[in-house]
C-alpha cells in the first residue's frame, strides 16, 4: 500500500484512496454526455448497495450540510411539528436548520457525551401527538457517540406516523446502517467521511413515504429540490452542473469499498476503535463516550491539555482533531474513519504515548 506522507487522523475529511486521486486528475468531460450518464447511474447504483436500500440515492454537489438542509426542505412545511434529537453539535445544527425554515421544533437535547435515551424519545412522541418527523444523528462526530438508531427507529415507527430523518454523514460506509431494514425514510451522507474521497458531494436516500411528504411539502426549494434531482437521475443527469470529477472519485471509492466488502469495512473500523480505546485507557486518559455507545469511527478523549496535545501530535506528523463547539479545548478526537491502515493507527498510538509522557 502506498505510504502517505501525513497521517491524517481527523474524523473527516479523510485520507483519499490513491486510485481516487488518480482518477480525479483526468481531463474534463461533458456533463450532459453519455460518459457522465453512465457515471451518475453507476455511482447511484453502488450507493444503493452501501446504503442498503432500494431507494434511489440522489447525488448533490454540496457538503453534508446541504443534504441536511435538503432533507428538511423537501419533506416539511412551515409549522410542522417535529422532534429533533441532539447529542452534540451536528444534532444542534439539524435543529437550527429546522428552526430557520419555520418548523415547530421540539428539541430533545441530551448532554454532550451521552447517547439519546430511546425511552425519552418514546415519551416525547406520546406527549406530542401529530409529530411529522423525527430527526436524529446516527454517529455524532463532535462527541464520538453512536446513537442506537435501530432502537430509536423502532420507537418512532411504533409510536407515531413520523418520518425518520437520519444524519448518516459520518456513519454511512463505515458503520452498519441498513436503511430499509431499519425503516429510515431519509438518510444523508457526505463524500469526505467514510468513502475515502474528497469533500463536495452529498447523498440523500428517500423512501416512498419520504416522497409522499415531498409532494405535500411547501417549504421553498430550488437548487436542493430533490424532485428535480430524481427526475434528472432518471434521465442520467443532474439538474445543475455537477462536480463531475468529485463524482468520478466517489465512483472509484465505492468500487474499492465494495471490493473490500461492507462487512469487512465495518469490522476494520470496529477493530481500529477498540485498539485506540484500549491504548487511551492504558495511558490513564478518560474517554468521553460510554464504552457501550463509543463510536467505531472516532475516539474522543477528555483532557484539559487537548489543544497542546493536538499541536504536539501535528509536530510528529499525526493530525488529530480538537474539540468542537462547547467541547473546544476540553477534548481531542482521533479519527479512524474511511481509508486507513493498521500502521497508521499504530503510529498514532505510538506518537500519542510519546506526547502524553511529556505533558
Ligand atoms: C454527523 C455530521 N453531520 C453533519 C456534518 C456536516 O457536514 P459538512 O461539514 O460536510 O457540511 C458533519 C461534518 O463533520 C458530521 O460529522
Amino acid at each position: 500500500m502506498q505510504k502517505k506522507s501525513f497521517n491524517l487522523r481527523i474524523p473527516g475529511p479523510t485520507t483519499l484512496y490513491p486510485e481516487v486521486r488518480k482518477i480525479m486528475g483526468s481531463q474534463a468531460f461533458n456533463h450532459r454526455g453519455q460518459e457522465f450518464g453512465a457515471l451518475i447511474t453507476e455511482t447511484s447504483t453502488k450507493l444503493q448497495k452501501i446504503f442498503h436500500t432500494k431507494n434511489d440515492v440522489l447525488i448533490i454537489t454540496g457538503s453534508g450540510t446541504s443534504a441536511m438542509e435538503a432533507a428538511v426542505i423537501n419533506t416539511l412545511s412551515e409549522g410542522d411539528k417535529i422532534v429533533v434529537i441532539s447529542i452534540g453539535t451536528f444534532g444542534d445544527r439539524f435543529s437550527q436548520i429546522a428552526h430557520i425554515f419555520g418548523a415547530n421544533v421540539i428539541d430533545l437535547k441530551f448532554p454532550y457525551g451521552v447517547p439519546a435515551d430511546p425511552i425519552e424519545v418514546k415519551q416525547a412522541l406520546k406527549k406530542n401527538k401529530g409529530v411529522k418527523a423525527v430527526l436524529v444523528t446516527h454517529n455524532e462526530t463532535s462527541t464520538g457517540v453512536l446513537n442506537d438508531l435501530e432502537q430509536i427507529s423502532k420507537i418512532v415507527k411504533q409510536n407515531s406516523d413520523a418520518l425518520l430523518i437520519v444524519d448518516g454523514v459520518s456513519s454511512v460506509a463505515a458503520i452498519a446502517l441498513p436503511t430499509d431494514k431499519w425503516n429510515c425514510d431519509v438518510v444523508i451522507s457526505a463524500s469526505q467521511k467514510g468513502f475515502g474521497t474528497p469533500p463536495g458531494i452529498a447523498m440523500v436516500s428517500m423512501s416512498d413515504l419520504a416522497w409522499k411528504y415531498y409532494e405535500k411539502s411547501k417549504l421553498p426549494k430550488y437548487y436542493l429540490d430533490l424532485g428535480r434531482a430524481r427526475k434528472s437521475l432518471f434521465n442520467k443527469q443532474t439538474p445543475w452542473t455537477p462536480a463531475t470529477h468529485q463524482i468520478a472519485g466517489l465512483n472509484k471509492g465505492l468500487d474499492l469499498l465494495l471490493s473490500e466488502t461492507l462487512p469487512a469495512v465495518i469490522k476494520r473500523h470496529q477493530r481500529a476503535a477498540e485498539k485506540v480505546r484500549t491504548a487511551v485507557n492504558k495511558l490513564g486518559l478518560e474517554l468521553l463516550a460510554p464504552e457501550s455507545h463509543a463510536s467505531p469511527v472516532l475516539t474522543a478523549v477528555k483532557t484539559k491539555h487537548a489543544d497542546e496535545i493536538v499541536k504536539e501530535m501535528r509536530k510528529k506528523g499525526v493530525e488529530i482533531a480538537g474539540g468542537y463547539g462547547p467541547l473546544k479545548g476540553k477534548i481531542f478526537r482521533i479519527g479512524h474513519l474511511g481509508f486507513f491502515t493498521d500502521e497508521e493507527i499504530d503510529e498514532t498510538i505510538k506518537e500519542l504515548k510519546g506526547v502524553i509522557s511529556k505533558i
